[in-house]
């Protein structure tokens, strides 16, 4: 009865979507409408219940998911003056992420769109991290070359159409954010690992001399691992030796490291493709330190950037209703079967 129903579905160019994220320790939902406009966006964090255990402790942020998410949901609704009879269809992460957390928000949204009797949009959480760029700029259009650095994922990638993307390369190890996450660990930082070195960062300066990271032989290809062992040894052979470790400047000195090559291929794969747009998206983008550099760089460069705010960066929903909205308009709709899935790339 519900697919029958599906079936028959007209596409609305203003459709009010209502979307749901719960892929680590973030419960979200938003409400989009035409894909552009944010009617709402509503997030509830596990985060602190993690702190005391250096990570997001997966059951943890799922019964979190479990006991947030009605409330997220409503708050979103109301937030955005509207009633359920308004939502024309239901977006949702179905990957990559915490398989018990993401099954949370993939239940919940699946309820929700067979009692409306509206379409069920599954989203990639990394195409979400892609597409909070129209949120912040209406007007943006592909093509656009966008930086991608999350906890998971580090890429740059043409985005050549709202459906149509070539990666240009990506890390080859661990990702941006798991490698700030872990140099967090080692200079005794809590998590969450990221905003933690940022701040220490701050009071540092740039004289630790880190390997130097993959620069033209990799092509727009990272690796991260390198850099994040040569600050662990740099850490524990200060400490053997019973010398000072300037925390501080290991904080910056790495934080550049990290950074300033994604800036400079990204500037580069402007030039090579011929692109002259930028967006970012992902946790990673929340940094100022990234943030200025970027602004800087493709100001020289002479292309637009278009940065989403740092809100919308990090995990929420707002994202998946962009990424959904596309989706939505190519009918690509899911049935009841659908599933979460651990590790999905841009599908
Ligand atoms: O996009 P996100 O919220 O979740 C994933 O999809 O992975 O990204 C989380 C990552 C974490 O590794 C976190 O440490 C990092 O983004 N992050 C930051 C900052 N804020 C979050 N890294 C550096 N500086 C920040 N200010
Ligand atoms: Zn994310």
């Amino acid at each position: 009865m519900y697919a029958e129903k599906i079936k028959d579905y007209t596409i609305k160019k203003d459709a009010v979507i209502l979307a749901i994220e719960s892929s680590c320790d973030e419960t979200a939902a938003s409400v989009i409408k035409g894909g552009r406009k944010i009617l709402s966006s509503e997030i509830m964090s596990s985060c602190l219940e993690h702190v005391r255990f250096g990570g997001v402790v997966p059951e943890i942020a799922s019964r979190a998911h479990t006991t947030a998410i009605s409330l997220v949901v409503e708050k979103a609704i109301k937030s955005a003056n509207i009633t359920l009879s308004d939502i024309d269809a239901v977006a949702v992460t179905y990957g990559s992420g915490l398989l018990g957390a993401l099954l949370v928000g993939v239940s919940y949204a699946k309820t929700l769109a067979y009692s409306l009797g509206v379409p069920l949009i599954p989203v990639s959480h990394i195409r979400g991290h892609l597409s909070a760029a129209y949120l912040e700029n209406e007007d943006l259009k592909p093509p656009f070359i966008s930086l991608l650095a999350s906890g998971g994922h580090t890429a740059i990638i043409v985005v050549k159409d709202y459906d149509d993307y070539q990666i240009l390369g990506g890390t080859l190890d661990d990702a941006v954010g798991e490698a700030f996450d872990k140099v967090a660990r080692v200079l005794g930082l809590s998590y969450p690992g990221g905003p933690n070195v940022e701040n220490l960062a701050r009071q540092g300066a740039n004289a630790v001399k880190l390997p130097k990271m993959l620069k033209g032989e990799g092509g727009y290809n990272f690796s991260y691992s390198g850099l994040k062992t040569a600050v662990i040894n740099y850490v524990h052979g200060k400490d053997q030796k019973g010398e000072v470790v300037n925390k501080a400047d290991v904080a910056h000195s790495f934080q550049c490291s990290a950074l300033d090559i994604l800036i400079e291929k990204t500037i580069l794969a402007t030039k090579e493709y011929g692109v002259s747009t930028v967006t970012a998206g992902g946790g990673v983008v929340a940094n100022g330190y990234l943030r200025e550099n970027l602004t800087c760089a493709c100001q020289k460069a002479g292309v637009k950037l278009v940065l989403p705010p740092k809100w919308l960066c990090t995990d929420n929903a707002a994202m998946i209703g962009a990424e959904g909205y596309i989706q939505y308009q190519k009918g690509n709709f899911a049935d009841l079967s659908l599933n979460a899935v651990a590790r999905i790339n841009f599908k």
